[in-house]
């Protein structure tokens, strides 16, 4: 049975304030943690054995997931002392794992939500004989990414990663992350100091003249490393749009958890998802959007597109539209914040102070 690392050490920086408490994989997207959609994707293909390589706020991810019984997985958690990046951090759970040297390993970034057919990816690379495999998907602007350009024969032929000039531009395939090492080419990583996989690991492996074999395809996908991506695949994952086995609820317009109190002349649409304790007033409409635990939304606000942290406060009348308001904040009654706009953890808002738009 194929083994899998799950990289979610990452800072999370684009993702805060969300993440100034929570490390991304770890925020709730429709009603659990993140993490809990890829680790039932992974299980629901037949992996068993998972282990999670931790760095930024590591001691979060074990209380939760322990050993990963509930979810019919084997997990084990191993914390870098510092930042080793995404290769460093590969290569730093290599004695883990159970497997032979010419066995396939399935390596997921932790923060990709996509209906990535995970067994034809293992697939892929039996049956080309690759070294490593990439899961690779097409995108309108692939410049926050690594592009992988490929032959016919769906073979890589460089890999940039980020580009920096217009030239660089070759191709809107990108690395999708989800990748399948062969077990021999992780213990080839250097050991006890920082590597990133996409700026070193497979430059240099194309370099050497090694195979680096692409799959592309056109299923769902979204990195959700920017709030408004969060809140998008959160969204879809209600909906229907995103799959996972582990939606705790019936797909739909709205996923209210237990213990969530929603007035029954609120509106809530769109793959909205409201969180345990959070309470929604009469006359709210909240659309699209994601209400953590506790959380409250006041009489009349409207609230779209947005996140409204754990235990935050939203006054009466307000309007959210593509705003993140982080945990415990306090907007007060008669604001209006659109665009992208953060209001950071604890932060407090007088009533009708606020009639912000950023000009992003
Ligand atoms: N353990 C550990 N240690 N994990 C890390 C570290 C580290 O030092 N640094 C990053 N990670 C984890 C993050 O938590 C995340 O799950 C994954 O590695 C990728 O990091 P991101 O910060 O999300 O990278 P990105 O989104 O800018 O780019 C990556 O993903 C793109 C697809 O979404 C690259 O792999 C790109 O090539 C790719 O296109
Ligand atoms: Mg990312």
């Amino acid at each position: 049975m194929t083994e899998a690392i799950l990289l979610v050490g990452g800072r999370g920086t684009r993702l805060r304030p969300l993440t100034v408490h929570t490390p991304k994989p770890m925020v709730p997207a429709a009603g659990v943690p993140f993490l809990t959609h890829q680790l039932a994707r992974a299980r629901a293909a037949g992996v068993e054995h998972v282990v999670l390589a931790t760095s930024y706020l590591a001691e979060v991810f074990e209380p939760y997931f322990g050993d990963g019984s509930d979810l019919g997985l084997h997990l084990e958690y191993v914390t870098e002392e510092e930042p080793l990046g995404t290769g460093g951090a590969i290569r730093n759970v290599a004695s883990r794992l159970h497997c032979g040297p010419g066995d396939p390993v399935l390596v997921f970034n932790g923060d990709i939500l996509t209906g990535l057919d995970i067994r034809a990816l293992v697939e892929t690379h039996t049956s080309s004989g690759a070294d490593v495999s990439l899961h690779l998907t097409k995108v309108a602007d692939p410049r926050a990414f690594g592009l992988v350009p490929t032959d016919a024969g769906g073979r890589v032929t460089a890999f940039l990663e980020k580009p920096q000039t217009p030239e660089e531009i070759v191709t809107d395939q990108i690395n999708a992350g989800a990748y399948v090492f062969d077990r021999s080419v992780i213990d080839t990583i250097p050991a006890g100091r920082p590597v990133s996989v996409e700026r070193e690991t497979f430059p240099g492996l194309l370099a050497e003249g090694a195979h680096l074999q692409g799959m592309v395809d056109s299923t769902y996908w979204l990195d959700l490393g920017t709030p408004q991506a969060f809140v998008r695949g959160s969204a879809d994952l209600v909906l229907g749009h995103a799959p996972s086995p582990a939606v705790p609820g019936r797909r739909g317009e709205r996923l209210v958890l237990d213990g969530a109190e929603v007035a029954p002349g609120a509106k809530l649409t769109g793959g909205t998802a409201v969180g345990a304790g959070a309470v929604i007033a009469e006359g709210a409409r909240v659309h699209g959007s994601t209400v953590l635990d506790g959380a409250v939304v006041g009489p009349d606000a409207v609230v779209r597109d947005s996140l409204v942290g754990a235990g935050a406060r939203i006054g009466a009348r307000t309007v959210l539209e593509g705003a993140v308001i982080g945990d415990g904040a306090v907007v007060g009654e008669d604001n209006e914040l659109r665009d992208g706009i953060r209001v950071w953890c604890g932060v407090r808002l007088e009533a009708g102070s606020v009639r912000f738009s950023s000009d992003r």
